[in-house]
């Protein structure tokens, strides 16, 4: 009994020492060859007679092997852990990486609208020829087509894909499966098979907007859009203008453009009133429905807000850039 009360006392302290100076310790107060307990039991055990020593013998012996067992398991764990070099350089800082300046700038749009009370949804990137042109009311021999110069995928029977040119099909799927009223934006990226300069990339990013009620008109696009940009150019104040333009899915249709610090202007996005015949095509009434749409680029806002000449900085992998924001 009084063994089995020792033995409990000298694991429970073999399992808690943390290092092995911990168990140094232990393995002397115990087992020590001058001042350790049990090996003061087992001098004891010698000066025994032969009875006694078959009787205590065996119940001490095993106790010494059970810490000894129990001490080289214990070394093993706390030694993986012990660091052997010089502890008092400084430690070595792990690389973090950081998310892209486009993905940033993607956040602080959904952040910004989300502040505006719209809700945010996303498509896919491979899209349906049905989607991406004709429920936007651009069929097969629409000249608007042109507009956009498309990456087609494999068809599957009747149905041809592509990677969508725009954030506009997004439009139509949310239509299909909502009642407005409803106000929604839908960034994402896009693709385009065209030359690339500084202010056109094969893949970009775009985000929609779309807005449905009673009563919607122009007016109610241009302050949202305006609030927009006074949020996200925080404090940097632009110059604005809505121009004129043409998409089949809106009517009328404008193109807004931003001026930039060298008096130009870029043209940031498209945008319009919901086409009627889009309305009715998701079973809309446009006589109860009207609605205002918007596509923007997210490689040129984000040009605009940080000063970059070159949209095609954003994928270039340049460690340089990458780490300037
Ligand atoms: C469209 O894509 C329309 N879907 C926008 C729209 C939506 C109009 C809803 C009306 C209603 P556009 O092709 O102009 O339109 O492209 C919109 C914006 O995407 C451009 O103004 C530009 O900012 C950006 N963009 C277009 N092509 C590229 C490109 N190759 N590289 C980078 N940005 C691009």
């Amino acid at each position: 009994m009084e063994l089995e009360r020792l033995k409990k006392e000298v694991i429970g302290e073999v399992e808690t020492a943390l290092n092995l100076q911990d168990l140094e310790a232990v393995r002397l107060k115990y087992l020590g060859r001058k001042q350790g307990i049990v090996t003061a039991m087992l001098k004891e055990l010698a000066l025994m007679n032969v009875e006694e020593k078959r009787e205590k013998g065996p119940a001490i012996q095993q106790l010494r092997s059970d810490i000894e067992s129990a001490i080289s398991f214990r070394e093993k764990e706390v030694g993986e852990g012990e660091f052997s070099g010089d502890i008092t350089l400084p430690p070595i800082k792990p690389e973090i990486g950081h998310l892209n300046l486009i993905t940033q700038t993607e956040n602080e749009i959904r952040r910004i609208f989300e502040g505006m009370n719209f809700s945010i949804v996303e498509g896919p990137e491979i899209e349906e020829e049905k989607y991406n042109f004709d429920s936007l009311n651009i069929p097969a021999d629409h000249p608007a087509r042109e507009m956009w110069d498309t990456f087609w995928l494999k068809s599957e029977g009747k149905k041809k894909y592509l990677l969508r040119t725009h954030t506009s099909p997004v439009q139509i799927r949310y239509m299909e499966k909502h009642e407005p009223p409803f106000q929604i934006i839908s960034p994402g990226r896009t693709f385009r098979y065209e030359a690339t300069d500084a202010t056109h990339e094969t893949n970009f990013h775009q985000c929609e907007g779309l807005m449905v009620g009673k009563n919607i008109s122009l007016a109610n696009f241009k302050f949202v859009i305006e609030e927009f940009f006074r949020r996200f150019f925080a404090g940097k104040s632009v110059e604005v203008r809505f121009r004129s333009s043409y998409f089949p899915f809106v009517e009328p249709g404008v193109e807004v453009d931003v001026k930039l610090d060298n008096a130009k202007w870029l043209e940031m996005g498209g945008a319009g009133m919901v086409h009627p015949s889009v309305l009715s095509g998701v079973k809309y009434d446009p006589k109860e429905w009207q609605g205002f749409a918007f596509g923007f680029g997210i490689e040129r806002l984000a040009m605009v807000k940080y000063g970059i000449p070159d949209a095609r900085m954003f994928m270039s992998g340049d460690l340089k850039f990458i780490k300037k924001f």
